[in-house]
């Protein structure tokens, strides 16, 4: 199976209740074990790369090693996608550059200025057969170097996406219902909580659209507590419930976005690696268990939280 767009695999998750699963990649460790657990469970994944994994990795090197991991993988749809597009430009790239699918973010713009923006990256990238995320409603946390506090953050307003959509053409929506970027999602001690209300007015005003959910990882505390076993100081890191995000899944959700949880997957198992091997110093022999991690923890998402095992 060659790249494909999200059209066909947000179609059947819409109508199927399920969502797919949208993975950061920055290097092929990352690469292999989410597309390692999506073929083992027949699953479609989307493979999404920020504008900072183009300045670590190289546009050409990711390309090149999710074309590879397309030919490993050939009985599951994958989309190669631009996370978090900042502006047309960086879009136009990604677009010429053999992506399937952009983000346009341009949520920090007063409305009409973000309308414009979506609508000119969805003419560029419709003329070329890919498709277009954009964003309304501000997420708190940190992506690439901005860094928007909670009280910066703000719900989607369901009123304005009906306008939205319609006037920018785009594809999928990415909403703002209390999820945030990276590995501090609420405050100890307070009950994590999402909008399913706002989920609810918006898909009823969407009837049929696909909707995205960023700021999904749901920071396992055994990531976390073996971290902190190790060496590491990640205190009060917590994450959305993963019942949640099961829920979110159902409804009108296609695409949940998860980064943070591969970054301590992977951080969790070199450290302990380390600790247990300190006279260990070939990159393979900490990678490979590391690389296992990452598969094996997008394979409980696909089962426990996306619920798209033998969706392919
Ligand atoms: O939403 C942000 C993603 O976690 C990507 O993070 O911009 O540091 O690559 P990054
Ligand atoms: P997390 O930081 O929750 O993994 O979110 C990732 C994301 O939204 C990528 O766009
Ligand atoms: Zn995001």
């Amino acid at each position: 199976m060659a790249l494909v767009t999200t059209t066909e695999m947000f179609k059947k998750a819409y109508e199927g209740g399920y969502a797919v699963g949208a993975f950061n990649v920055n290097n092929m460790e990352i690469v292999q074990g989410i597309t390692e657990a999506c073929q083992d469970l027949k699953s479609p994944v989307v493979l999404q790369v920020s504008k900072g994994a183009r300045a670590y990795a190289n546009h050409n090197y990711l390309v090149k090693m999710v074309q590879a991991a397309v030919e490993n993988c050939p009985d599951i749809p994958i989309a190669l996608h631009l996370d978090h597009g900042p502006d047309f430009e960086t879009c136009k790239a990604c677009i010429d550059g053999g992506f399937t699918s952009v983000m346009i973010d341009g949520s920090s713009l007063p409305f009409d200025e973000n309308v414009e923006l979506a609508k000119k990256v969805v003419e560029y990238a419709h003329a070329h057969g890919v498709v277009v995320e954009a964003e309304l409603g501000t997420l708190a946390g940190v992506e690439d170097d901005v860094n928007v506090s909670a009280e910066d953050s703000s719900y989607t307003r369901p009123e304005e996406v009906e306008e939205f959509v319609d006037r920018t053409g785009c594809d999928s929506l990415a909403i703002a219902i209390g999820t945030s970027h990276g590995a501090y999602k609420f405050k100890p001690g307070t009950k994590p909580q999402l909008r399913f209300d706002v989920l609810e007015d918006i898909s009823k005003r969407l009837p049929g659209f696909p909707i995205v959910l960023h700021g999904s990882s749901s920071v396992p505390q055994e990531f976390v507590q073996k971290i902190n076993a190790h060496g590491g100081k990640m205190p009060d890191a917590i994450g959305i419930p993963e019942e949640m995000l099961r829920e979110a899944a159902k409804m009108a959700v296609c695409k949940i976005n998860i980064d943070s949880d591969i970054r301590l997957a992977i951080t969790a198992t070199i450290r302990e690696y380390f600790d247990a091997h300190p006279d260990h110093f070939d990159p393979r022999q900490y990678l490979k268990p590391a690389r296992q991690a990452v598969k094996d923890m997008v394979a409980h998402k696909i089962v426990n939280v996306l619920g798209c095992n033998g969706k392919a």
